[in-house]
């Protein structure tokens, strides 16, 4: 079973996957975390987003456990993974990382559920599941805010304004909701209940017949 998740940032992807994942006992890849992962490495190595060969060889270095490690959270190195991933080469390379995961050995899991932009419309367009995940602007903003502990409520706004711009024009495998996917939209759902409608949506439309744990 693969259910992909996409949406934009603060919409309650992360929250959403992790539930449905301890719920039917699914390997989850969040893989904003991994252009995250490229984005410190560059900004560690004073890196700026028009070094794409230097960018690029740091992406071809790392792994999907590199995404387990401190610091990828902030909205600094946020705002520098959307810049980076514009860069095709670079997304071809995280394209594999996230393919190569979504197709492994499942060890005692019932499948995988990964998180992203692109997860529906380019990583797994054959997931058995999809959903699109959105919230107003206001809402994700609040949100962000609150799990970043940032204190400036405009500044946050404007990086995310700025990050769902990026995302959603490039050229390159941009935010997009697949044709196949279920629109949740949670601005007006407490956590619980935008779970709740996940997973009943996965359990009645993509699930008939398969146990969750
Ligand atoms: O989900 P996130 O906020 O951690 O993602 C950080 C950035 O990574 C996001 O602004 C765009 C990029 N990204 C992407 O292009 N494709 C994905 N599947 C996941 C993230």
């Amino acid at each position: 079973v693969i259910i992909a998740i996409d949406g934009p940032s603060g919409a309650g992807k992360g929250t959403v996957a992790r539930y449905l994942a301890d719920q039917f006992n699914l390997k989850s890849l969040d893989t904003g975390l991994l252009y995250r992962v490229v984005a410190k490495y560059s900004l560690q190595q004073g890196l700026t987003p028009d070094q794409p060969t230097e960018i690029l060889k740091i992406a071809q270095t790392i792994s999907v456990d590199d995404v387990n490690q401190e610091g990828l959270r902030g909205e600094e190195v946020a705002a520098r993974a959307s810049q980076i991933a514009v860069i095709p080469d670079v997304r071809a390379v995280l394209n594999q990382i996230q393919r190569d995961f979504a197709h492994a050995d499942l060890d005692h899991y019932a499948g995988v559920i990964l998180d992203g932009r692109d997860i529906g419309t380019a990583i797994c367009p054959d997931a058995d599941c999809k959903l699109y995940l959105t919230a107003d602007p206001e809402t994700r903003a609040l949100r962000r805010l609150q799990q970043e502990g940032q204190t400036c409520p405009a500044t946050v706004q404007k990086m995310m304004a700025d990050r769902d711009q990026r995302d959603t024009m490039r050229p390159a495998a941009p935010l997009a909701m697949a044709k196949d996917a279920y629109l949740l939209d949670t601005t007006y759902l407490t956590i619980d209940e935008a779970c709740q409608k996940a997973s009943y949506y996965i359990q009645n439309s993509c699930l008939q017949g398969t146990r969750s744990a």
